[in-house]
């Protein structure tokens, strides 16, 4: 069991593709560093009251504190804060917003989740797409030129509850996507209605690795939500959709390891030829068990044998050959996330830190990955969401899905896949779509991309 919670952990982070994408699809600016770190401002709270149909009432705060800009980036306001949900359940999520560097109050607000399932946004933000990273003693930061908010307001939030800084009762923690989307939504209503200034903006959810499961749950959940506004509740003006390097229907990406593993474009043979004929071998099983976790109406059992299965017979094939499975053409330097994100948690225990973001005592020793929520996970693992897409992108809500080429686990190849065979009303006109050069300003090919109405597959090269 211990193998397979190695898999689990594996499973979802990101390759350093989210990084290039980033750079392409944002602009740059030119500060240089700071560090030191300062102290802490509560300022104002927000309530938000919802019911479910099966009745149960709920409250939400959402607490927002200044943040020191001395801290990660002195150009743009920052808040961080809770999400208190109390009722018949107690949970605080912890968000934490950067503002725009170009035109905070007409660039785009952007949501981001980052994946595992149980990993930190907060890592994200300090490993990938944030204003900053922490410096090599984990005792400051060092401004991050190429991050999301050059060109928009970017929101990190730890969820589901027990992830990163975020902390509730045991018996509350969520273990699904329906879980996950109605938290993220009802967050969102109080954040909207805490900050009037971001509810005309166009508003953006993009999510990394198993995000892939949430963006779709969390974007559903706001369409829903807008076509039939609860009284008092706020129009969410959502326009788009992003998944990085996801895993969104594994009944697809699941038959694509094999060849990801021996044949790739990089011409690395990660395995052998016979480990490579029983990974194929595998494939038929696996598939016909995630099929089943499909039709089973949601019957959790089916679905973790699928988990268990798949990745023990497939997976874990080309894990056992200690390459990276973000990056197949490095080694993986530490056994889970395949990276040293020691510094991140040396900065992220300091006490002074914690008192800048305003993180609660009770939130406990932030990790970068709660494996006690990624093993709850395990029933909705293998449960498709690319259909949760559907109603979305035929009411002209865009999508992008991107992939970097270089990454096992969610890998360009199954994305590639899904996206085609994904049925919707412009579905044969993103089949004849044609391929296009993917140019960065400065005329760089950097990638490869297919688009049609709204819905576009982004394949990153050397990623
Ligand atoms: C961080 O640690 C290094 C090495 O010990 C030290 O030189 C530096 O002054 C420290 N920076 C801060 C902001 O404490
Ligand atoms: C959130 O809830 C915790 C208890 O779970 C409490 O300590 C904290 O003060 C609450 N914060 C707000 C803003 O309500
Ligand atoms: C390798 O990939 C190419 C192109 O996708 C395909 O035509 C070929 O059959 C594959 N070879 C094996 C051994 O799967």
């Amino acid at each position: 069991m211990a193998y397979i919670s190695n898999i689990d952990l594996n499973v979802m982070f990101l390759s350093a593709a989210v990084r290039v994408a980033l750079l392409a699809l944002l602009g740059f600016s030119t500060q240089t560093d700071s560090a030191t770190i300062p102290g802490a401002s509560t300022v104002k709270t927000t309530t938000h009251a919802w019911s479910t149909p099966g009745g149960h009432h709920y409250q939400g705060v959402l607490s927002s504190n200044a943040v020191s800009s001395e801290l990660c980036d002195p150009s743009v306001e920052s808040v961080s804060g809770y999400f208190n949900i109390t009722g018949t359940r107690e949970a605080a999520y912890f968000y934490w917003l950067f503002e725009s560097r170009a035109d905070p109050r007409s660039d785009p607000l952007i949501v981001w989740l980052t994946g595992g399932p149980g990993c930190s946004s907060i890592l994200a933000l300090f490993v990938e797409n944030g204003p900053c990273y922490v410096n090599e003693w984990g005792n400051g930061t060092v401004l991050n030129p190429d991050s999301w908010n050059s060109n928009a307001n970017i929101l990190w939030i730890d969820q589901p509850v027990g992830v990163g800084f975020s902390y509730g009762e045991r018996a509350d923690y969520v273990d699904g996507e329906e879980g996950v989307g109605e938290d993220l939504y009802q967050f969102l209503q109080a954040f909207f209605k805490a900050n009037e200034k971001y509810q005309e903006l166009a508003f953006f959810i993009f999510g990394e690795s198993y995000g892939g499961h949430y963006a779709p749950a969390a974007g559903h959940r706001v369409w829903e939500g807008n076509q039939d506004l609860v009284q008092g509740d706020v129009y969410i003006n959502l326009q788009g959709i992003g998944i990085g390097n996801g895993l969104t229907d594994p009944e697809i990406q699941y038959a694509y390891y094999p060849q990801m593993s021996y044949n790739n474009s990089y011409g690395i043979q990660a395995v052998d030829e016979e480990t490579f004929n029983d990974m194929q071998d595998a494939v038929p099983t696996c598939l016909h068990l995630i099929h089943r976790c499909q039709h089973n109406g949601g019957e959790d059992f089916a679905c973790s044998v699928a988990q268990v299965y798949c990745n023990a017979a497939i997976e874990s094939k080309y894990v056992e050959t200690g390459l990276n499975v973000y990056d197949i053409r490095i080694p993986c330097e530490v056994p889970g996330l395949c990276y040293d994100f020691s510094r991140v948690e040396t900065f992220l225990q300091n006490p002074e830190v914690l008192c800048a973001l305003g993180v609660s005592p009770k939130a406990g020793e932030w990790q970068s990955c709660n494996m006690e929520v990624n093993k709850d996970f395990r029933a909705d693992f293998m449960k498709n969401m690319q259909d949760k897409l559907v109603p979305l992108v035929d009411s002209g809500v865009a999508v992008l899905i991107y992939a970097g080429d270089a990454d096992f686990i969610c890998n360009w190849y199954g994305n590639e896949a899904w996206t085609r065979a994904l049925e919707w009303t412009g579905q044969d006109e993103f089949l004849v779509a044609e391929d296009m050069p993917w140019k960065l300003s400065d005329g760089v090919e950097a990638g490869m991309v297919r688009t049609a109405k709204g819905f576009t597959f982004l394949r990153v090269y050397g990623a």
